[in-house]
């Protein structure tokens, strides 16, 4: 099986989308220490300062703090006590990513279409309501301990969400570019892909867009499948992996290993301008995977022109690659925790609407040639 980008189909003028979705509304993360990750994700990554909730709001079993770049909301939440099933979760899996929060312009609808699929629910349609308004919202399972939350905010006024304030502080360092979530990634377990990719597809209306095979992503070391799958408007993507058979183990496997099971991979986030994203980044203290110099010598043959000066990509390590209507500049960061898991992805689009398949072959095998250069492939 080839590498397969899906032209798109014409609709029928009947055709409508039993879930419309309006993009990603917020990611949140279960976390260890919540207060310790916003001050992390505000001065690595300049995030700003946006809402609380906790003890101080009447919370008492949870805090959470939201914070806001551009249009990238994160809420970062922890547990103020055991046994509980924030906690639970943390214990299991580490940092992580619980909630894919979707925006819809009908949250009731959204959860009786999806469960009606064979969605199975997490939370039934509830409204939250404060003198700015009410939020409706509801849920349903994914892979893993993962969640999909719909979110129906188009009558409230308020800073987020009913049970938050306003969280000011004088601690608000600049922003890194970051504009909003370009794709979330899972991981799922051997031959659990094409199960996901059909839940995505019935219970969901998504459209598989493209599809990576063993052949595709695996040097000798590191090999996954992957399918991507879009809703209609191509607002929300989700690519899916699975791990595949290699000579060592494939950085899926490890992933499900240290997250024990199937989880958020990365979140890719995009930029405008990422060669400004990446340096405020890195002198923010965000670490960066290392690319070998030999991925540059041989990129203008591969890539053809691109606007940007290879000088800078070079130094920040930025990866570039090709489809049919455009190019992309993206790289990756290490794992944000101490378990090889949660990762995030930094892209910029100039017309590719694709996910930087030349760089999987290109980066892994710039690496093993380093390898072998030191005697060690
Ligand atoms: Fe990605």
């Amino acid at each position: 099986m080839e590498t397969t980008l899906e032209a798109p189909k014409a609709k029928a003028a009947s055709h409508t989308d039993f879930l419309p979705l309006e993009g990603t509304d917020y990611v949140e993360f279960y976390v260890g220490n919540a207060k310790q990750a916003a001050h992390f994700y505000k001065t690595a990554f300049g995030f700003q300062s946006l809402a609380y909730s906790g003890p101080e709001t009447g919370v008492r079993e949870r805090a959470s703090y939201v914070i806001r770049q551009n249009n990238l909301t994160f809420v970062l939440t922890t547990p103020l006590r055991p046994n509980n099933p924030i906690a639970d979760h943390i214990y299991e899996h580490g940092d992580g990513v619980k909630v894919l929060a979707l925006r819809v312009p009908d949250a009731t609808s959204a959860w009786k279409e999806t469960t009606t699929r064979g969605g199975k629910s997490y939370l039934e349609p509830k409204t939250l309501t404060d003198e700015q308004g009410e939020i409706v919202m509801s849920g349903i399972h994914t892979y893993g301990d993962t969640v999909h939350l719909f979110i129906e905010r188009k009558n409230y006024r308020g800073v987020f969400m009913p049970g938050f304030r306003r969280w000011e502080t004088t601690y608000n360092p600049p922003d890194t570019g970051l504009q909003y979530v370009d794709h979330c990634v899972g991981n799922v377990g051997w031959n659990q892909m094409n199960p996901r990719v059909k839940f995505y597809e019935e219970v969901m209306g998504f459209r598989n867009i493209l599809t990576f095979d063993d052949k595709d992503i695996s040097t000798e070391y590191s090999a996954l499948m992957s399918k991507v799958m879009s809703n209609g408007n191509g607002f929300v993507k989700f690519p899916i992996n699975e791990p595949a058979e290699g000579k060592k183990k494939s950085q899926v496997e490890e992933y499900l290993d240290f997250y024990n099971g199937e989880g958020v991979q990365h979140v890719a986030v995009a930029t405008r301008n990422i060669v400004e994203s990446v340096t405020q980044l890195q002198s923010r203290g965000v670490e960066f995977l290392k690319i070998p110099t030999t991925y540059y010598e041989t990129l203008p043959e591969r890539v053809g022109h691109i606007d940007e000066d290879l000088e800078p990509l070079q130094r920040l390590g930025i990866l570039v690659d090709r489809d049919n209507e455009g190019y992309l500049l993206q790289i990756f960061t290490k794992p944000v925790e101490d378990r090889p898991t949660l990762f995030f992805e930094i892209i910029q689009r100039k017309g590719a609407k694709s996910f930087g398949k030349g760089n999987f072959k290109a980066l892994f095998e710039a690496l093993e040639k380093e390898q072998e250069l030191r005697g060690n492939l």
